[in-house]
């Protein structure tokens, strides 16, 4: 089979953990005789720095005529200063593409509970599927500044929730079969349409599935008390941002987690957690996990490889096992070593 892959490597790290992404998904491409062909886009604020935009439209086109994209990181100090800016370029493409069911997945490497803030009787087991709405909600409403003023509007239809519940709820139903939904329904208007949506939509197609609710600050807190308990977690967008690099940490590293974001048609967007880490830029020293981790994700849910997807996993997990370190894992590997032993491990 022959894919085409949209590469947007980026800023800050993400050009080196996008090589570090492409060198594997190039060797699991041989071991299971898939076709890969990558083009490379400018994007973020790269692109800005080309041509004054984000996201030009050549690479809307190429994303768009895409089987899959991938994302290493957008922004930086660099762009802060006025201006366009490069995380318009990332909403814009989420946007565009119709992405609005961004996956985080949260497992805990038993090799690495050491790193994790917690303590290990609290960490163990931990493993937590986040789906987090991304196409709606306070990034998308309309901004208004006025002197000394400004807003930023909250908006959500019932088909945008329904559409990423039912996300969450099939994702449930291939794990421990239990969704938490997480919101601010005792003061937010959204929230409340957000809870009564969420669950008609359980009691209408998904009531094999356990369903609770839990308010996002009770919940921030509970994520740490006991990880354990959450399998899906599902939620509105800021909320998801903010929860998801939160759990992040649990498992000892954001540089380890990567995402999927998905809409109704083929072509997602997979990129790292991490964001482009501009104070170690260029120096080769980035855990390129996350990336390929990202990679793997792109082959389960874009190109429908699953056993590809699954050898990456276990290639990282192996090397993760065998005692490859990057720097954020208290070792020295750097990102194109630490990605050489993956793809050694995957073995092509
Ligand atoms: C993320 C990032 C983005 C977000 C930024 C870069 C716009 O933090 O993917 O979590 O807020 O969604
Ligand atoms: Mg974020």
């Amino acid at each position: 089979m022959s894919y085409r892959i949209a590469i947007l490597p980026g800023d800050g790290v993400g050009p080196e953990v996008t090589k570090a992404a492409v060198s594997v998904l190039s060797s699991a491409a041989r071991r299971f005789n898939l076709t890969l062909e990558f083009e490379e886009y400018e994007f973020g604020g790269a692109a800005i720095d080309q041509c004054n935009d984000p996201l030009p439209p050549e690479t809307l086109a190429g994303c768009q005529a895409a089987d899959a994209v991938f994302l290493g990181a957008v922004g930086g100090p660099k762009w802060d200063k006025g201006g366009p800016r490069p995380e318009a370029g990332l909403l814009g493409l989420r946007k565009e593409l119709g992405l609005f069911a961004n996956l985080r997945p949260v497992e805990l490497h038993p090799a690495l509970a050491d790193f994790s803030p917690l303590r290990p009787e609290r960490i163990k087991g931990v493993d937590i599927l986040i789906v987090r709405e991304l196409t709606g909600g306070l990034y998308f409403g309309e901004k208004k500044r006025d002197g000394d003023t400004a807003s930023d509007l909250c908006v959500y239809s019932k088909g945008e929730v329904t559409r990423v519940a039912r996300v969450a709820f099939n994702a449930a139903r291939l794990r421990r079969g239990h969704v938490t939904s997480i919101d601010k329904a005792n003061v937010l208007e959204t929230s409340r349409l957000w809870r009564e949506t969420v669950i008609e939509v359980h009691a209408n197609e998904f009531s094999d599935v356990e369903l609770r609710h839990e308010l996002v600050d009770s919940a921030a807190m509970k994520l740490i008390t006991s990880p354990g308990s959450y399998d899906v977690v599902l939620t509105e967008n800021l909320f998801g941002d903010i929860l998801s690099d939160e759990c992040s940490v649990l498992t000892g590293s954001i540089g380890l987690l990567g995402s999927a974001s998905l809409g109704a048609g083929a072509n997602g967007l997979f990129e790292p957690i991490h964001g482009s880490a501009p104070d170690i830029a260029g120096q080769n020293v980035a855990n390129p996990a996350g990336a390929i981790a990202s990679a793997a994700m792109l082959l389960r849910y874009a190109l429908k490889q699953d056993a590809a997807a699954k050898a990456i996993e276990q290639a990282i997990f192996a090397s993760l096992d065998g005692g490859a370190r990057t720097r954020d894992l208290g070792g020295e590997l750097s990102c194109t070593d630490m990605a050489e032993q993956i793809v050694r491990q995957l073995g092509s």
